[in-house]
């Protein structure tokens, strides 16, 4: 019995963790499709100016979601000067949710 819950727990990780490898597999196929790279680099591709190589550590996920629906006021929150500023993206919800999670995941 114990050893059952046990294996089952293990599927279940194994399952979280290839459920959200997928996510962040979306999450960078949607980054792609909105050209956030006019604006912003990962590893060395795209605008230097707006390295988003290690966005994972400095912002919470939470603060990541508010840049993408609420740009205009972390524009004004963080005191960004950097031109052409950040639109607010209205995305599907599950797009935005693996946008989010692609993001969260750019860590040095
Ligand atoms: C027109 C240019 C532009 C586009 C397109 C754009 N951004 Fe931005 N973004 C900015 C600017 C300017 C900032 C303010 C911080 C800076 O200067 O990099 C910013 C900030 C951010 C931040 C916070 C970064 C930090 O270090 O605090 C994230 C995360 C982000 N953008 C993600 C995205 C994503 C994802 C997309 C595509 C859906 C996108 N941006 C599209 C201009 C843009």
């Amino acid at each position: 019995m114990i050893r059952s819950v046990a294996i089952g727990a293990v599927l279940l990780l194994g399952l979280a963790s290839v459920a959200s490898a997928q996510d962040k597999a979306k999450g960078e196929a949607v980054y792609t499709a909105q050209k956030c790279s006019l604006c912003h680099s990962v590893a060395g591709k795209g605008n230097a100016k707006g390295a988003l190589d290690d966005v994972g550590s400095k912002l919470k996920a939470d603060e990541i979601r508010s840049w993408m629906v609420d740009a205009k006021g972390m524009t004004a929150k963080s005191g960004a000067t950097r031109k052409p500023e950040m639109k607010n993206y209205t995305l599907p919800k599950e797009d935005l949710d693996n946008l989010v999670a692609y993001l969260q995941s750019l860590k040095k």
